[in-house]
């Protein structure tokens, strides 16, 4: 899949094994044809989000919701909100299709809610998610210094993603029961995880 290649805003290193490092742009409305497109091919029907989330998404936090590149190659996208944490999240915070407004508090909030991640299907299995989820931490807690905490849900059967995340040290800090339901049938847990933004002494982030 080709896309617009656009002036290089990050550049995230990464290992030599791995694809050419990613370049990660602010998304547009003009990517939502896209960023639709890898919604249907990465979620089940039942955990897809509505096109209006995503405009909404991009409209409130551009800066959180990124695209990714690979030369001119779209390749993938993720999306972020800032939240005042919570100790003990609650089910309600992470209903599909919630509002961006109803959490998001660039002025006061200090943890990074990862709300999507999704690579192309081609282009998965190279270490391209990890890179991309990590630079996007990266980013955002560069320009919101106030972070001092990262959020995320996901489907217990998320082997990849899961993957992701718990190399980057994120732990489980509660686990919805049946939260997702892919078909409208079969129910599956979310498990909530968290990881702590270490400025100084965690050199693969900041
Ligand atoms: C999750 C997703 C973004 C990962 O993208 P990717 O480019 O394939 O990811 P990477 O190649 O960086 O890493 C995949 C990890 O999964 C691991 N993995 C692959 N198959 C696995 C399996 N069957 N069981 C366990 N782990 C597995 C890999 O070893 C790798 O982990 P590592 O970095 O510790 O080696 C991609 O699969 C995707 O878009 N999925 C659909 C949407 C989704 O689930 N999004 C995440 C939740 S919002």
């Amino acid at each position: 899949m080709m896309g617009i290649l656009r002036p290089p805003i990050l550049l995230i290193h990464s290992p030599c094994h791995m694809e050419p490092p990613l370049t990660l742009a602010e998304a547009t409305l003009h990517d939502l044809d896209r960023i639709m497109d890898m919604e249907a091919k990465g979620f089940a029907p039942g955990n897809t989000e509505l096109r209006e989330v995503y405009e909404l998404r991009i409209r409130t936090f551009p800066q959180g919701s990124l695209i990714a590149y690979s030369g001119s190659e779209y390749v993938g996208c993720i999306f972020s909100e800032i939240w005042k944490e919570s100790f003990l999240p609650v089910a309600e915070h992470f209903a599909l299709g919630h509002d961006i407004f109803e959490r998001h508090d660039p002025v006061f909030g200090t943890e990074l809610y990862i709300t999507s991640m999704t690579i192309s299907p081609a282009f998965r299995g190279k270490g391209l998610g990890s890179q991309l989820f990590l630079g996007c931490i990266n980013r955002v807690a560069a320009a919101y210094p106030q972070l001092t905490s990262a959020l995320l849900l996901v489907n217990e059967t998320w082997v990849q993603a899961r993957a992701i995340y718990e190399g980057a040290e994120f732990r489980e800090v509660v686990r919805f029961k049946n939260f997702f339901s892919p078909d409208g049938m079969t129910h599956e847990d979310g498990i909530v995880m968290r990881c702590p933004i270490q400025r100084k002494s965690h050199p693969t982030w900041l």
